[in-house]
């Protein structure tokens, strides 16, 4: 019984905008993917990594991981379709028979934690389906037409990051179900969630942004520098 994740780094990036998807951008030396993928393949938990990127950086994905000795648990890279989820899910009809268990990581979150990705994965194990989660700072409003309607309460949102962790057969009949009734989903755990199945939360991480826009970056080098501590919850 193995376990896989799957790293969707196909978009463009029209939030961060510049020259290349973000995904390709520095940070601190090496791209913002290849950090990602190590933190993966730095894990005994994880058995192979499967990539799914832009079709004119496949070379250079492959390259660079190589030079960086990255790529031994490396499965593939695909080339990665029209939504996050279009990208995954080529990656989903490809798992081999060995794998139980997957992760899906975003290729632009290069903070996550040996710590968050093996709760996840032990959460998974346990109850099928499981995401890395912290609750949120600010109070939340909902709005129409610029008049608040409603004030939620904060201790019941949370913000969902990745890894989102599945057993495969049920990650593998929630994908299908979402192509066969045609609907997309933002996150993975909404896919889960439609076709009746509960999904745990395991304790995220303030510093697992999703490198997002350019602000980010900035966050993301403080970060690197050590200038704000891990874990912070
Ligand atoms: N992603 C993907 N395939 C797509 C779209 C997104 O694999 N068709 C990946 C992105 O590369 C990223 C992750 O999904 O690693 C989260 O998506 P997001 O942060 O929205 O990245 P982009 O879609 O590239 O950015 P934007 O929405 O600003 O264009
Ligand atoms: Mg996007």
């Amino acid at each position: 019984a193995k376990t896989a994740v799957i790293i969707p780094a196909a978009g463009s990036g029209k939030r961060m905008g510049g020259g290349i998807p973000k995904q390709y951008g520095n940070l601190g030396g090496m791209s913002i993917l290849a950090r990602t993928v190590k933190a993966f393949a730095d894990l005994n938990e994880i058995h192979q990594i499967s990539i799914v990127t832009n079709e004119d950086y496949l070379e250079r994905c492959r390259l660079e991981l190589k030079n960086l000795g990255l790529m031994s648990k490396v499965r593939e890279i695909l080339t990665g379709g029209q939504e996050r989820q279009d990208s995954i899910y080529r990656a989903i009809q490809r798992l081999p028979e060995d794998v139980d268990l997957v992760l899906v990581h975003d290729g632009v979150r290069p903070f996550v934690t040996g710590e968050v990705i093996r709760r996840t994965i032990e959460a998974a194990k346990l109850h099928g389906a499981a995401v890395a989660a912290v609750p949120v700072k600010d109070t939340i409003k909902m709005a129409e037409e610029n008049l608040l309607t409603k004030t939620l309460d904060r201790r019941s949102l949370y913000s969902v990051q990745t890894p989102q962790g599945f057993r495969k057969d049920l990650l593998v009949h929630a994908y299908d179900e979402a192509y066969r009734k045609n609907y997309y989903g933002t996150d993975d755990a909404v896919l889960v969630e439609k076709v009746g199945e509960k999904v745990h939360i395991v304790k995220g991480d303030y510093n697992n942004i999703k490198i997002t826009t350019m602000e980010d970056i900035v966050f993301g080098e403080a970060i690197l520098g050590g200038w704000i501590e891990n874990s912070r919850s």
